[in-house]
């Protein structure tokens, strides 16, 4: 983050902690309980968030050497995403072209092709069908026009999309507006994938979402685990088009006011949650960041979602000695998160199936929920 930015976000955090508030909403709004619970929404949902838009499947370092691969099924569509030998990122859907065999699973590096496990078809990793046998079984099938079908992909400041529909488009200027220039100051190249965690839960995939939204609720639900680290109730919310950005501040943050201004390090003293719409955040926790994605889980039920949490440190900090480290902090995340947010929002899941109420209230105190759930309806609305 730019210099000048994190001594106007650490000004605006010390108004806010001076005043004992957070950035706040015009007003209340009244929110339908039916968001979590319809299934003609998670249908609208499935089809124009995790249809019809672009994803983020991961950071790039994960796949950063030619012949690196990484699968993903999470929004519905087997994805293969690959690095050519010119480093160039192919995406494609993960079935073969004879009779639709999956053709990789998990991860891995290293590889040149991709020998499918069903009949032996051979693809290089440009999507080309390169081993096709018996040939005289297959008259008039010509190599050439036999490729894997391409995704669309684009790859921006160490994040990587990919539109899990065939024949579209990314227009990679509609990614990250207004926050082009900040994400590209993290350099997110220079950090290594630790690890990759799948917690599922009986719970909307929103509802994942909607717990790091606010910060009102550390001090009350977290007072034995986060709640000495982070201070509570105090958080700058900024929308840049579809996205947007919340800081919670460290309770550590007060050092800086005994430092000049020009020396002020916010990121080591604050949580930064990029809220990628729809279902990504980028949490910048002080020397690393890590990267969470909410999915609908597969089936008609609402109520039932995986979410996935991965660690990047730096590359530089990932290595024997940190590992303990590093996989204490892992477990500090998804514990406090798995074992209190999620724990308790499986009981609003019951409470909102029971469907004992209409509508929830978000205070003007949660404007990121707000503003969340609004370009929500809006996406929803517009197609
Ligand atoms: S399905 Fe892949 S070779 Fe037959
Ligand atoms: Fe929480």
């Amino acid at each position: 983050m730019h210099r000048d930015t994190q001594v106007a976000l650490a000004r605006r955090l010390f108004a806010l902690i001076d005043a004992r508030r957070t950035d706040m909403s015009e007003t209340c709004v009244r929110h339908p309980v039916s968001v979590y619970t319809c299934a003609t929404i998670l249908q609208q949902e499935r089809d124009r968030l995790f249809s019809d838009r672009p994803l983020i499947i991961t950071a790039s370092s994960r796949i950063r050497e030619p012949g690196d691969y990484l699968t993903d099924d999470r929004c519905g569509v087997p994805i293969l995403l690959v690095r050519n030998r010119n480093g160039e990122l192919n995406a494609f859907a993960n079935t073969c072209r004879h009779r639709g065999a999956r053709l990789a699973n998990g991860c891995g590096s290293g590889v040149s092709s991709f020998v499918c496990p069903y009949h032996g078809w051979g693809y290089n990793l440009d999507g080309k069908l390169r081993v096709l046998s018996p040939r005289d079984a297959f008259p008039g099938l010509d190599c050439d026009h036999v490729d894997l079908v391409r995704l669309p992909v684009a790859e921006r400041h160490g994040l990587v999309w990919v539109l899990p529909r065939p024949g579209g488009k990314i227009d990679e200027d509609t990614l990250l507006p207004g926050l082009d220039s900040e994400l590209a100051s993290y350099d997110l190249t220079r950090f290594a994938h630790f690890e990759t965690r799948a917690i599922q839960k009986r719970i909307n995939w929103k509802l994942g979402i909607d717990t790091f939204l606010e910060s009102w609720h550390i001090d009350k639900l977290h007072r034995e685990s986060i709640n000495p680290i982070f201070m509570p109730g105090i958080g700058l919310v900024d929308t840049f088009g579809d996205n947007m950005r919340i800081v919670f501040p460290r309770r550590s943050i007060v050092e800086l006011r005994d430092q000049p201004e020009d020396t002020w390090d916010l990121l080591r003293h604050t949580l930064v949650i990029y809220v990628l719409f729809p279902n990504t955040l980028l949490n910048w926790q002080g020397r690393h960041f890590e990267m969470w994605r909410m999915f609908p889980a597969n089936g008609d039920d609402p109520g039932q979602s995986v979410a996935e949490a991965s660690l990047y440190p730096p590359a530089s900090l990932h290595n024997e000695q940190m590992k303990s480290y590093w996989t204490r902090n892992l477990d500090l995340l998804t514990g406090v998160v798995e074992g209190e947010d999620f724990k308790l929002a499986e009981d609003i899941q019951r409470g909102f199936d029971a469907r004992t109420q209409q509508y929830i209230t978000f205070g003007r105190n949660e404007p990121g929920l707000i503003r969340y759930h609004e370009r929500l309806r809006q996406a929803l609305a517009s197609c």
